[in-house]
């Protein structure tokens, strides 16, 4: 196995929960590749201390330029708020390093269109992070609606729910304040999620109909105080797309309040001939509907069938680290030109679409009324 030197720039929620990924990657049992993690920066001394525990991780930095600077180092994850997007990416590249950004690639479509030329033009490998297609359950839906097997397509529903914003008494993060986490709010939050299967079956939307909901406008700081809170905080997409020449309606849901769900991915492709459904809610169990004399939902335990092989028994049930496991194993054999057939991360230029879907849902709020994807220029 090859040994790959990663640096991580915003060692907060995401650049932990990475760390934790790598440290477990004796799991993986069919990669060519080893994410070594050799330096973090990050703003907060006390976030970088925790990063002590990792015993490869000899540099750590408040100035991530310095991380750059760093010649051992190949490949450069970034999880920081979505305003410092652009910049670090754009920083990272000219150093001449590969790059697996965090969601949702800029903060808004003029920086994710910015994103994506400097990306093409340094001719290095790049991604967008997006775990939940990795869960075994996805995989299977997303490979039924790519066999054609379910018949004509009726209906799409893709979406990404969570319940974190019910509580008023919950302190304001940057994720609810626009200038930060974007004017899209929940869409640049959760909207990745949602749109990383549609648009890798093809399925971007022509036109929209957005219902956006903002959540509780004050929320306590944190530091005794409160602080105003800006930010969309749940969005359904009602969308058309175009599959075999007909008309398909799709719908997108992003929600921070949703009562009861706790970072809920979930997918629903019907057709005529077949159906499947899946959520992280039941995380090994896939619905399948199978339209014959009778028609059937039929529904089984997958286990822990994940596209790169593991120690992991089969009868376990996969989860959200497990899956982070599987995006990083994607991202390395795809730069190394070892993915084959299997389900790979999200491209820059999926994520600059589900930009395109976010600016036009904002598009949509405004006018009261649907638009078409194209006349956002
Ligand atoms: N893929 C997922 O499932 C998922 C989940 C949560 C968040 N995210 C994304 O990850 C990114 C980070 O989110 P998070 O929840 O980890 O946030 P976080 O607030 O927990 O962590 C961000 C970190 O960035 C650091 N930081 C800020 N400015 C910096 C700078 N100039 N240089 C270095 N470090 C800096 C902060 O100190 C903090 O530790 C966002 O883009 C978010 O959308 C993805």
């Amino acid at each position: 196995m090859k040994n790959i030197p990663v640096g991580i720039i915003g060692g907060g929620l995401m650049g932990r929960e990475m760390a934790s990924a790598f440290a477990r990657w004796c799991a993986l049992t069919d990669v060519s590749a080893r994410p070594v993690l050799t330096a973090v920066a990050d703003l907060n001394p006390d976030t970088l201390s925790w990063f002590t525990r990792i015993p490869s991780c000899t540099q750590l930095v408040a100035d991530y330029r310095e991380l750059l600077q760093n010649p051992e180092i190949e490949v450069v994850y970034v999880a920081v708020p979505h305003h410092l997007h652009e910049a670090i990416y754009l920083d990272v590249l000219a150093a001449g390093k590969d790059l697996l950004a965090e969601k949702p690639f800029g903060i808004d479509l003029p920086a994710a269109r910015r994103i994506v030329d400097a990306a093409k033009a340094s001719g290095r490998f790049v991604r967008c992070s997006s775990e939940m297609p990795f869960f075994p359950g996805a995989l299977r839906a997303f490979e039924l609606a790519r066999s054609g097997t379910l018949g004509r397509l009726l209906e799409v529903t893709s979406g990404f729910h969570h319940s974190s914003d019910l509580d008023p008494a919950k302190p304001a993060n940057w994720k609810r304040l626009s200038a930060i986490c974007g004017e899209g709010g929940v869409l640049n939050d959760l909207g990745m999620h949602a749109c990383h299967v549609p648009l890798r079956l093809g399925w971007k939307p022509k036109s929209l109909f957005a219902q956006l909901q903002k959540g509780y406008p004050v929320r306590p700081d944190g530091k005794g105080g409160t602080t105003a809170c800006d930010t969309w905080d749940n969005a359904m997409l009602h969308t058309w797309i175009e599959h075999d020449g007909r008309d398909v309606p799709m719908r997108l849901e992003m929600k921070r309040l949703a009562p009861g769900a706790t970072n809920t991915w979930f997918l629903e492709i019907l057709g005529t001939d077949g159906g499947v459904r899946f959520s992280t809610a039941e995380p090994k169990t896939l619905h399948v509907f199978e339209r014959g004399k009778e028609q059937w939902w039929k529904r089984t335990e997958l286990g822990f069938g994940t596209g790169f092989k593991t120690v992991t028994g089969g009868i376990f049930e996969p989860g959200f680290p497990d899956v982070i496991q599987q995006m990083w194993a994607a991202y390395l054999e795809e730069r190394a030109g070892n993915l084959g057939d299997r389900f790979g991360c999200t491209t820059p230029e999926e994520a600059l679409a589900s930009h395109e879907i976010f600016a036009a849902a904002l598009e949509s709020q405004r006018q009261g009324q649907a638009v078409t994807l194209g006349d956002l220029g």
